[in-house]
């Protein structure tokens, strides 16, 4: 991957954040900054997935990756105690990386049980189609992160991209299924921007 890659997101910062929330960013942000870890998520948004992450494997590390400082202040404040602003136990497996989250792969040499991607920013106009991250390229740079039996999972309700998807796998050796499953509902689904109200999965393997 080269340094000057085209920006996959949108903003990074959203409406003013509470004293609370900045206090977490100074303070604990940094302490969580991951190195390794067995799960990971990109694009958490407000981090919900994340948390169900954690809870559910409470073995492994579950790394966040999300530019949106706002989201990012989000799932900090739901991973605290609102009055010690220490981390809560069923969460201290979380890592946070607050950005890009290629520039995480650039420095890790992690190996991933799963990496999740849901709701992918779907840059719906022609001209931003160069924008969307699930790239051929990146699929294939995300699949040397994984571990041998290591899947990418991706939802979205988006199915013009959900197809787009499709087609950019069937230009790498990866494979593609798609299952049959429900997970919780994140911030971006309840919107239901897409119109669908049902998000389409798909699980994509060396
Ligand atoms: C449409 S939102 C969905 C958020 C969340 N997954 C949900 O379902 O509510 C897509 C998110 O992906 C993040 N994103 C886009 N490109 C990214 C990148 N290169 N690295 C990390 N996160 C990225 C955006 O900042 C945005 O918060």
């Amino acid at each position: 991957m080269e340094k000057q890659e085209i920006r996959t997101f949108g903003r990074r910062h959203g409406k003013k954040l509470s004293a609370r929330q900045q206090d977490l960013i100074t303070n604990l942000l940094p302490s969580l900054t991951p190195e390794n870890g067995d799960i990971l998520e990109i694009g958490f948004g407000a981090g919900e997935h994340v948390r169900e992450l954690a809870l559910n494997n409470p073995d492994k590390i579950i790394i966040g990756a999300e530019p949106f400082m706002n989201g990012v202040a989000s799932l900090l404040s739901a991973i605290t105690d609102e009055k010690t602003n220490r981390i809560l136990d069923e969460y201290k497996n979380i890592r946070i990386w607050a950005d890009d989250v290629r520039d995480f792969l650039r420095e890790t040499d992690s190996k991933f049980e799963q990496i999740w991607v849901l709701h992918p920013d779907p840059w719906p106009k022609a001209r931003h189609e160069k924008r969307r991250l699930l790239s051929a390229e990146f699929l294939n740079t995300l699949s040397k992160y994984l571990t041998d039996n290591g899947e990418i999972i991706i939802g979205t309700d988006h199915w013009e991209y959900f197809d787009w998807i499709l087609e950019q796998i069937k230009t790498t050796s990866l494979s593609a299924t798609i299952p049959d499953m429900k997970i919780i509902q994140t911030r971006y689904q309840h919107k239901n921007k897409a119109g669908t109200n049902n998000p389409k999965y798909l699980i994509i393997k060396h």
